[in-house]
């Protein structure tokens, strides 16, 4: 999964986030140098895809959600890069709401699923896991929740307030934990450069399957 969902207030309006989509097609573009047939389910993303991996678009949590869901049987690895909305209005509005002289409004949000657990929880046989922890604080301690969380084979963390890393840039900074409680901490690097350090570790899980 790559960029951000949005989320319908109206048929106007939505909650998003500032996903841009590079280090997610960044990983798809690295994997299928590699021989891999890649399919990625995009939402919003501010970046082209690269050319030679099928794209399905999915903007909201819920679609994404489906999306991946019909892929998956098909799927060896699972990377979940998307920057998925944790909350989306509860009660979209068919129609534009209209301002009606209000100063104050409330939005009543609800829980999206959790693409990412949810896959990792009806995992069939063989499938590795992966997912993106973007933090601000106690990095690698929330990313090892997520991972034990989650179930995940291998996490990415990376501080979002640190410079040169997180969205809509075009270089990460991460630590790659494995689920062996291995901490590769990696320099400021191109996300195109990142993409093919995680696949390197995939690869390493995929010898010991
Ligand atoms: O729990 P948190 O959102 O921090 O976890 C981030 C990881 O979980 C990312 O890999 C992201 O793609 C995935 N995720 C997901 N569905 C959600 C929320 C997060 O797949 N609703």
């Amino acid at each position: 999964t790559v960029g951000g969902t949005r989320e319908a207030i109206d048929p106007v309006r939505f909650i998003s986030n500032h996903s841009s989509g590079k280090m997610g097609f960044a990983v798809a573009e690295a994997a299928a140098s590699r021989g891999a047939s890649v399919t990625v389910v995009a939402g919003a993303t501010t970046v082209e895809p690269p050319a030679n991996v099928n794209v399905i678009r999915a903007m909201s949590a819920s679609e994404m959600h489906a999306a991946v869901k019909t892929e998956l049987s098909s799927a060896t690895i699972f990377v979940g890069a998307a920057a998925v909305a944790d909350y989306a209005p509860a009660n979209a509005a068919n129609a534009k709401i209209k301002k009606d002289g209000r100063d104050v409004m409330t939005l009543e949000l609800k829980k999206t699923p959790d693409i990412l657990a949810e896959v990792s929880k009806n995992r069939h046989n063989g499938l590795l896991v992966v997912g993106f922890a973007a933090e601000t604080n106690d990095v690698i301690g929330y990313a090892r929740s997520k991972m034990e969380k989650k179930g995940l084979d291998l996490v990415v963390a990376n501080d979002i307030t640190k410079d040169g890393a997180g969205f809509n840039t075009d270089t990460n900074i991460a630590t790659i934990l494995t689920r062996s409680g291995g901490e590769i901490e990696l320099p400021l690097m191109s996300k195109r450069e990142l993409a093919d350090k995680i696949l390197d570790e995939v690869v390493k899980l995929r010898a010991v399957e």
